[in-house]
């Protein structure tokens, strides 16, 4: 990688922002494939991918998630959703289930293609709340070992959102945690 592409790639990752406001526009379903194509290149652990992807176009089922989900309310205002799950039957040999890192890391790769592509995105939590993940599990029809990890409404950015500056050298520790 050159110094370009470095620095085109931090752009990236510090101005990726939550998008709550949304212009009416659709998304096709090729830049949605490639966002959900990120996802899957994260890492996992033991390489197990215990992830699934569930991409939602159906208007009525956007708008009736839309009413049942209160912290997820934008919706309304996109023509698509992904709804980032985890395999809870995938394991090491050892029996252990990394479902919940595995999701973690796809999501935040869905979120930076999703900046990549000029669209806006907001991972809304689903897990570990049953009467968010109920919703999605019954209009999508989604089995019992698959858990929802959240729904990220995806739609063209109205522009208001803005990221932050997060920086906070105090919490950097060199070597010990040192008495300040
Ligand atoms: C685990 C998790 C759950 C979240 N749940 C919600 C949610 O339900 N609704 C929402 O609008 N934003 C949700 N967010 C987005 C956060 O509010 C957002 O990331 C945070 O305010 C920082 O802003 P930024 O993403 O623009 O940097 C969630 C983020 C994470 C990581």
């Amino acid at each position: 990688m050159n110094d370009m592409q470095n620095k085109t790639m931090l752009s990236l990752i510090h101005n990726r922002k939550s998008v709550r406001h949304f212009q009416s526009g659709d998304v096709n379903k090729e830049k949605l494939k490639e966002v959900v194509r990120a996802g899957m290149a994260a890492p996992s652990a033991r390489d197990l991918r215990p992830w699934q992807f569930l991409i939602i176009t159906n208007e009525n089922t956007l708008k009736n998630l839309a009413e049942q989900l209160p912290y997820a309310k934008m919706l309304h205002d996109v023509s698509a959703a992904i709804v980032v799950m985890g395999d809870t039957t995938v394991k090491s040999p050892s029996g252990q289930s990394y479902w919940l890192q595995d999701t973690c890391a796809a999501t935040e790769n869905i979120l930076l293609a999703a900046e990549a592509l000029g669209l806006g995105a907001v991972w809304t939590a689903l897990y570990p709340y049953q009467d968010r993940m109920s919703p999605v599990v019954e209009a999508c029809h989604i089995p019992e070992h698959i858990v929802p990890l959240n729904i990220i409404p995806v739609g063209i950015p109205e522009g208001a959102d803005k990221p932050k500056d997060k920086w906070e050298p105090d919490k950097i520790h060199w070597n010990a945690w040192e008495t300040k």
